[in-house]
């Protein structure tokens, strides 16, 4: 059972994370979109978050791309004016502070926003890919979004050297992640793993928390609700795609509720005294 450590209303548990912390050899955190949205940026499922707007198998598919790429980059174009001139808000600051007093090894995130990297962390794993760039799938260039591309022109951008349609550096549904083997490995290593802001419902990358357990580390949930996660549902399966065995559901050991720009930066606090 999670212990839940509230800010400001219940933190009888707290001592007790921030000794497990310390004794942990290998801190790594698993991020999501919760860790934006203080940020403004929205996140997935929440209501009224992105999927509301644009249903994922409707816009966020590779076969919608291939199909009708004009479809497609209205979502991309809608996320694009979402991320504009965001900012990173107090919980990316409070994993900077642990990672640049040694106590952070590595960020995984889901996010594309790119706002982990405009705080200060150096080592970020974007499982999903990430916003700023363009990708042409069929000769594989890769270059920064140009500002012609935002606006809402309807057009849909061409590849400079081949002329095929262009798709933001983001991984669609029915895409590969990315980076999965160094993130995989990540966890195999750490003996700690904070998960901040996501509702772990999205595979293979939710299924990286289930091979902390199997090693026996431990994990430090920051969300304001409840999820899969907390509640040690199921989980541990998916882990064998990752090398796990598949034999352990996951299992929060303390919860930390509320907004995680107060949840982290209580934990980051506590930590580095
Ligand atoms: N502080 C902490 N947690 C928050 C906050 C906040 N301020 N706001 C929202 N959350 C929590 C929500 O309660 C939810 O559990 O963050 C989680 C966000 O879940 P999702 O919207 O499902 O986002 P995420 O888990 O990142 O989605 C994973 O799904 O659609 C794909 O590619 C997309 O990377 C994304 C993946």
């Amino acid at each position: 059972m999670a212990r839940t450590i509230i800010p400001g209303q219940e933190e009888t548990h707290l001592p007790a994370a921030v000794e497990a912390f310390q004794e942990a050899r290998s801190v790594v955190a698993f991020t999501g979109a919760g860790i934006s949205v203080e940020s403004g940026i929205p996140d997935f499922r929440s209501p009224g978050g992105l999927w509301t707007e644009f249903p994922p198998e409707e816009y966020a598919t590779l076969d919608v791309f291939l199909r009708d790429p004009a479809k497609a980059w209205r979502l991309y174009r809608a996320v694009g004016k979402k991320l504009q001139g965001k900012q990173p808000n107090p919980a990316h600051h409070a994993l900077v502070g642990l990672e640049q007093a040694g106590r952070l090894d590595l960020i995984v995130t889901q996010n594309v926003d790119g706002l982990h990297q405009a705080a200060g962390s150096g080592a970020v794993l974007e499982v999903h890919g990430d916003h700023r760039h363009v990708q042409c799938l069929r000769c594989d260039w890769l270059g920064p979004v140009q500002p012609e591309q935002r606006a809402d022109s309807g057009e849909v951008p061409e590849c400079p050297e081949c002329r095929h349609p262009l798709k933001p550096n983001v991984v669609l549904f029915g895409e590969g992640v990315r980076e999965m083997e160094a993130a995989s490995e990540a966890m195999r290593r750490c003996d700690l793993l904070l998960v901040v802001g996501t509702s772990a419902q999205v595979y293979p990358a939710a299924g990286l928390p289930a091979i902390v357990k199997e090693h026996g580390g431990l994990i430090f949930e920051f969300n304001q609700e409840e999820t899969t996660l907390t509640r040690g549902a199921a989980g541990g399966g998916w882990s064998w795609l990752l090398g796990g065995t598949g034999a352990t559901a996951v299992q929060t050991d303390f919860l930390f509720l509320g907004p995680a720009s107060r949840t982290l930066s209580l934990l980051a606090e506590a930590v580095l005294g």
